[in-house]
C-alpha cells in the first residue's frame, strides 16, 4: 500500500471513521481532501482532524452538492465514502432525514462522481445492519437482506448504487459491511450513535452502564484502526475479487461482557434495565460477522482485541475530554432539525 501523493478524497472526513482514515492517509503522504457539510446529528467534530489540518483540503459541502467541488472529483485518485449517518434510532425518529443523508444525496454524489471521474475506485461504508436479525451467525455475505430499520434500508440502497454502477463499468466500488465501530473520535456527545459510544460515554462521566434484560446478546466490536487498514487495503488493491465484503472484530462478546470490561477500567457500575419498547423492536438480537472473504482477498485481520482496544481508547478520551465530553450535554438526539420534523411525522397515520 503506496499511498504517497495519491490523491483521494475522503466523505464524512470530519467524522469519527472518516477522520481516523484522513489521519492516517495524510500521514502515509497522500494529498486528501474531505468533504463534510457538519450535518448536526452526525459526528463531525474538527478537532478530529486537528493533527494534520495544515496538511489537508476541507470542502464543507454537503455530498449531493458534488457539482460545486467537481474539480477535486476530476483529480481524484480514490473516494473513500464515509458520509452518512449511523445513528438507527435517529432513522425511526426521522426516517426522511435519513433518507436524504444515505441514500438521496448519496445518488446525487455518484451520478456527478461517474460523470466526473469514470472508473474509479470507491470504497463505501456500508453497515451490518442490512442483514438485520441474523438467521445464522456468523453472518457471511450471502446471508439474506432483512433490514429491520431504516438506516439499514436507506444504507442498502445506496450500497446497491455503488454495485450497479461499477457493473455497468461506471465506476469500480467495493462495499465494505462495517460491524460495530469503536476508538478514538467517536461522536460521544451525542446519544443514540450506537451501544458502543453510550457506554463510553455513561462510564467516562461516571455513570452507570445500563444493559438491556440479559444482556446476551453478542457483538462483535471492531477497532477503527483495524477498519482504517481495511479501507487501505480495499483502496489500494490493483483488482476486486469481490465487491461486497463483510469487515468485523475479533472477537465476540455478549453486551453485559463489553459493559464489564469498560465498568472495571473506569470504575462505574453495570444495572440491568428492561428493554426500552422501541429499542426492542429494532434490536437485531446477536450478530457476529463472518470476514473470511475480506481477510481471504486482502490478507487482513482484526488485530486489536476489545480489551486492548477500549483500554487505549479510554485513556485517549481522558487526554482529549473537553474535545469530547463536556458540561453541554446535548437534550435528546443533539439533532436540532429533528424535533420540528417529528412533529409533523406525528400527523401521519401509523
Ligand atoms: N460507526 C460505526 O460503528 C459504523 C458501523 C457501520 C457502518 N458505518 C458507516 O460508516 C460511515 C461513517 O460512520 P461514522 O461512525 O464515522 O459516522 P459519523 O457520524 O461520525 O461521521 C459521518 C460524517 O458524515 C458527514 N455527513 C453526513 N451526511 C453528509 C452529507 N450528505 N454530505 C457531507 N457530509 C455528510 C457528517 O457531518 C459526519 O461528519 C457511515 O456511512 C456509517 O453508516 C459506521
Amino acid at each position: 500500500m503506496d499511498y504517497r501523493n495519491k490523491t483521494v478524497l475522503v466523505t464524512g472526513g470530519l467524522g469519527f471513521i472518516g477522520s481516523n482514515l484522513a489521519v492516517r492517509l495524510s500521514e502515509m503522504g497522500a494529498r486528501v481532501t474531505i468533504v463534510d457539510s457538519s450535518r448536526p446529528g452526525c459526528g463531525a467534530n474538527p478537532y478530529n482532524i486537528a493533527s494534520v489540518a495544515d496538511r489537508l483540503r476541507l470542502i464543507t459541502r454537503d455530498l449531493g452538492e458534488a457539482q460545486d467541488f467537481a474539480e477535486a472529483l476530476r483529480s481524484c485518485d480514490v473516494v473513500f465514502n464515509l458520509a452518512g449517518e449511523v445513528s438507527h434510532i435517529h432513522s425511526m425518529m426521522a426516517p426522511e432525514r435519513d433518507l436524504e443523508i444515505n441514500t438521496a444525496a448519496q445518488l446525487r454524489f455518484l451520478e456527478i462522481l461517474r460523470r466526473e471521474r469514470p472508473g474509479v475506485r470507491v470504497v463505501y461504508a456500508g453497515t451490518r445492519q442490512v442483514y438485520g436479525a441474523p438467521r445464522y451467525l456468523p453472518v457471511d455475505e450471502d446471508h439474506p437482506v432483512e433490514p429491520v430499520d431504516y438506516n439499514g434500508v436507506h444504507k442498502h440502497a445506496a450500497s446497491q448504487y455503488h454495485l450497479m454502477l461499477s457493473r455497468v463499468g461506471a465506476l469500480d466500488a467495493v462495499v465494505l459491511r462495517l460491524t460495530n465501530v469503536y476508538g478514538p473520535r467517536m461522536a460521544l456527545r451525542i446519544p443514540c450513535q450506537g451501544v458502543l459510544s453510550a457506554f463510553l460515554r455513561r462510564a467516562l462521566l461516571g455513570e452507570d452502564l445500563e444493559v438491556y434484560d440479559s444482556g446476551e446478546q453478542l457483538r462483535d466490536p471492531v477497532h477503527v484502526d483495524d477498519v482504517v487498514e481495511a479501507f487501505l487495503l480495499a483502496g489500494a488493491a490493483s483488482s476486486l475479487r469481490a465487491r461486497t465484503y463483510n469487515v468485523g472484530g475479533p472477537e465476540a462478546l455478549s453486551l453485559r461482557q463489553i459493559a464489564e470490561t469498560i465498568a472495571q477500567l473506569t470504575g462505574v457500575r453495570v444495572v440491568t434495565r428492561p428493554f426500552p419498547a422501541d429499542r426492542k423492536r429494532i434490536d437485531i438480537g446477536s450478530y457476529r460477522a463472518d470476514s473470511s472473504r475480506f481477510q481471504r482477498d486482502f490478507a487482513w485481520s482484526p488485530r486489536i482485541r476489545f480489551a486492548e482496544g477500549i483500554r487505549r481508547s479510554i485513556e485517549w478520551y481522558r487526554q482529549h475530554f473537553e474535545h469530547y465530553l463536556d458540561a453541554h450535554r446535548p437534550a435528546l438526539c443533539g439533532m436540532p432539525e429533528h424535533q420540528g420534523r417529528q412533529r409533523r411525522l406525528k400527523l401521519v397515520p401509523a
